[in-house]
């Protein structure tokens, strides 16, 4: 029996006890740096290099991280479940993809790849990126991280509204529900019938969109949930 769709929202939450920082928590990532000089194509084109250092920096900390039972619990999620599961993130990490998950649908991007600000072409990440690295394709020296800025089009939006379309069942888990359009999944999915659950450390900004809520550690709180969905 095919089990019915399952629709996965990740935040920063769940990489957190890999040692990577979220962006709003108490000694959160925004609360040190300005996000207007480190996340908008404006900040970027005052100042590339200070913003290629900080993703350098951020690349380098990912590297050094390791998946945790968080997405170790979401990638026996969608190998063991009888059914789609459609896995989004907000992060720009690969720890999914390294606990062994496909199919990630980065929609915020990934720190794997570079992208040419003047072609548009793509290639994997240098360790450390330059202001006057080449592109490979146009020699442009218009090297970018492939990730998306506040005020940018988020990634595979098309793919993410038709999972939304048919989802039974939308899981959000360590977001806190305020960037939009990630922040209007649950309602999107609840509107097209999903029962909808959040699994966080506190409820979050769109609490009241969730039938059911489960809050402590990730670590913690997933892997229970997994199994007891695995066991339905
Ligand atoms: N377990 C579960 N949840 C956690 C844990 C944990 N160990 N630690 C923190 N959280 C929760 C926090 O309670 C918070 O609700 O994770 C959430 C992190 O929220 P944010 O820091 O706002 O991160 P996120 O929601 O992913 O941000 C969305 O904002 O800056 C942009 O592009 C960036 O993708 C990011 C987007």
């Amino acid at each position: 029996m095919t089990g019915p769709p399952v629709v996965i929202l990740t935040g920063a939450g769940i990489s957190a006890e890999s040692g990577l920082g979220t962006f709003r928590d108490v000694g959160g990532l925004w609360s040190r740096y300005d996000w207007r000089d480190l996340a908008t194509p404006e900040g970027f084109a005052r100042d590339p290099g200070f913003v290629l250092d900080f993703y350098n920096w951020r690349r380098e900390r990912v590297r050094a991280a390791s998946p945790n039972a968080v997405h170790l619990a979401l990638a026996r999620l969608a190998r063991d479940y009888g059914g789609p599961v459609t896995l989004i993130t907000q992060n720009v990490d690969d720890l999914h993809e390294r606990a062994g998950h496909a199919g990630v649908i980065h929609m915020h991007g990934t720190h794997l790849t570079a992208l040419c600000a003047a072609c548009g072409h793509r290639w994997p990440a240098p360790e450390v990126m330059h202001p006057r690295d080449p592109c490979p394709a146009c020699a442009a020296a218009k090297t970018r991280p492939d990730v998306v800025w506040f005020g940018e089009t988020p990634y595979h939006m098309d793919l993410i509204a038709e999972a939304l379309a048919k989802a039974a069942l939308f899981v959000s888990i360590g977001t806190s529900g305020t960037v939009y359009p990630a922040a209007a999944f649950a309602a999107r999915a609840r509107a097209a019938g999903a029962r909808t659950v959040e699994l966080n450390l506190e409820p979050s900004e769109n609490k009241s969109l969730f039938d059911e809520a489960y809050h402590g550690p990730a670590s913690e709180i997933v892997p229970r949930w997994v199994d007891s969905h695995l066991a339905d």
